[in-house]
């Protein structure tokens, strides 16, 4: 069978730490599309000269023109530019919507079949207008944060415990802001909801609330140490782990932005929450029970997510 093709649309620090990763993992043949000229063609030539270590066979080849996309099964997009310290991902939105009009349109003219994974700040409303600009089918068109915010609040976890990564699922639901709603009590430890490694003394409430705010403000911690850009390492991970649900059709369940039609009570715009990842793209939403706490912090971040909706349609008004 052919190798899987998967374009990167933005060949910055997480477009190019994707091509290297994918090309490792052989996840395919990687297109890296950037509208500087040199970056793309420069990154793949070097991560190609790796492949022969890595003993992986691939093609990557980097392009400055949309043609250069077509046929691509998985379009991951990072166009657009990374918040500086002090700023918000909100902070980002004029820049980048323009931004996703050109992306999109790219895509719909070349790659109208591929599964398409936004990575563009701000992402609930990025990948929202992105899915229009594009007219690609709403389950073909996904954001990744949930990924990423909760692979941070299970790295914290495990830190804290002394308990294995792989053995902590945490899960961190709606909008990619500081007010997205990490899920305490359907997190576990070694199968332990996080309320009762409290209860045996595992951490404290204080260290547990501890890290709920870390793990909110995880973006930001990175953008201060770094000063000149934003996360790329676990950013590209957790894209690349939807992208082989994916093609893989392993149907993994992964908390991502995707567009909702009446599940946590919301229609018509894109939040995080649990997914069913396969070959059809998003094939299911996972409903978590919630109580009044939890509606009333997902009720809040789902508001900010609405503003920027709304910044939006101010900006472009074809956006509905
Ligand atoms: N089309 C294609 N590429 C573009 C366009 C465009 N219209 N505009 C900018 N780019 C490219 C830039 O040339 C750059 O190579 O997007 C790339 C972005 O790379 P970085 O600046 O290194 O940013 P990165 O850290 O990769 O983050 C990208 O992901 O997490 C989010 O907030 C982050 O929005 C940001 C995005």
């Amino acid at each position: 069978m052919a190798r899987a093709k998967i374009a990167l649309i933005g060949a910055g620090m997480i477009g190019g730490t994707l091509a290297h990763v994918a090309a490792r993992e052989e996840l395919g043949d990687v297109i890296l599309f950037d509208i500087v000229e040199g970056i793309p063609q420069g990154k793949s030539l070097d991560i190609a000269e790796a492949t022969p270590v890595f003993g992986t066979d691939v093609a990557l080849k980097g392009v400055n023109d949309y043609a250069g996309i077509a046929g691509a099964d998985v379009c991951i997009v990072t166009a657009g530019v990374p918040r500086k310290p002090g700023m918000s991902r909100d902070d980002l939105l004029g820049i980048n919507l323009k931004v996703m009009k050109a992306v999109g349109e790219g895509i719909k003219a070349h790659a109208p079949n591929a599964f398409v994974i936004c990575i563009t700040n701000p992402l609930d409303a990025m990948v929202w207008a992105l899915q229009q600009f594009s007219g690609l089918p709403h389950n073909k068109v996904i954001g990744m944060a949930g990924v990423l915010d909760s692979a941070r609040f299970r790295y914290f976890l495990a830190e804290k415990t002394g308990v294995s990564v792989e053995d902590i699922h945490a899960w961190t639901l709606g909008g990619h802001g500081d007010d997205m709603v990490p899920m305490v009590r359907h997190s576990t430890v070694g199968g332990l909801p996080l309320p009762e490694l409290v209860n045996q003394g595992f951490m404290t409430q204080e260290e547990l609330d501890g890290i709920v705010k870390r793990t909110r403000g995880g973006g930001g911690e990175i953008v201060a140490l770094l000063k000149t850009g934003s996360a790329y390492y676990a950013p590209a991970e957790s894209a690349i782990a939807m992208a082989t649900s994916y093609l893989k059709d392993k149907k993994r369940v992964l908390p991502c932005a995707v567009h909702l039609t009446g599940q946590y009570g919301l229609s018509g715009l894109y939040v995080g929450v649990p997914a069913v990842i396969g070959a059809g793209g998003v094939e299911r939403v996972i409903e978590f029970p919630t109580n009044d706490e939890e509606k009333a912090m997902f009720a809040k971040s789902v508001d900010s997510v609405k503003g920027l909706m709304e910044a939006c349609k101010g900006i472009e008004p074809s956006l509905k």
